[in-house]
């Protein structure tokens, strides 16, 4: 696991230039890219620094374009991962036509998430565990990824690749892909800023093992690369940087 702490310019620098990298090394060697992007507002700033600066330097015609999880709202919905991506870099890119596939929230649940299963199988292959170039991930404050919330049923969920998720805390569902499928990615980027990620990155890299209260921690299982990219406040209560 690698840390970087780094301010907002440069942590955006640092992501887009982590993105590209992997997307180029991903194509040279086995000629297509596969990505899963996050949700929530971090990454926002990512999406439009790739739209704007690397929409001619990507193999963007040999990417395809998955999503870590996604509410159960409609994909015009403005809670939808899917719309906010979409508005900030899918549709300003040279993505090919049916690279982009989203989880259907505007479906039940359950069916939402065999419906996914269905895309990622089709992609991956009916026996291999997704194994994504790049998982993109944010962090919540309760240390929470994708939609993996403490104490939810989803974070003992080893066979299915993708489930819907009851949120009591939310009162709703949501759609996630699963920790096998997290921890098989090639690369994981963990984007995390703000003072109130301070708890949960300090748990991710400093804390006790207790997984049901910080999800998070399961990437410490990663077997792939994983690297955390934070801002000082985010670190704030790290014993390094
Ligand atoms: C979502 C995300 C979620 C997000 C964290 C951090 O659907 O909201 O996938 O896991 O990454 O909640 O959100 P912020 O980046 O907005 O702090």
């Amino acid at each position: 696991m690698r840390l970087e702490i780094l301010e907002s310019n440069a942590f955006y620098a640092r992501a887009a230039a982590l993105f590209a990298e992997a997307a180029s090394a991903a194509v040279a060697e086995r000629g297509r890219f596969t990505v899963a992007l996050s949700g929530g507002n971090t990454p926002l700033p990512l999406y439009d620094l790739l739209a704007d600066q690397y929409a001619k330097a990507l193999p963007w015609a040999a990417t395809r374009v998955f999503f870590g999880d996604e509410r159960c709202v409609p994909p015009d919905h403005p809670d939808s991962n899917y719309r906010v991506a979409e508005a900030s870099l899918l549709s300003r890119v040279p993505l090919v036509e049916g690279a982009v596939h989203r989880m259907k929230g505007e479906l039940d649940p359950a069916e939402a998430a065999c419906d996914y299963e269905r895309a990622l199988r089709s992609e991956f292959g009916e026996r291999q565990i997704p194994d994504f170039d790049l998982l993109l991930l944010g962090v919540g404050p309760d240390g929470h990824i994708a939609s993996l919330f403490p104490h939810t049923e989803a974070l003992c969920e080893r066979k299915r690749i993708v489930v819907a998720n009851f949120v009591a805390k939310l009162a709703t569902y949501r759609l996630t892909l699963t920790i096998p499928v997290i921890l098989n990615a090639r690369l994981i980027l963990v984007l995390a800023r703000g003072l109130d990620k301070a708890v949960a990155v300090n748990a991710m890299i400093e804390g006790p093992y207790q997984p049901e209260m910080w999800p998070v921690q399961v990437l410490q299982q990663a077997t792939g690369e994983l690297l955390w990219l934070v801002d000082p406040e985010a670190a704030t209560m790290l014993s390094v940087g």
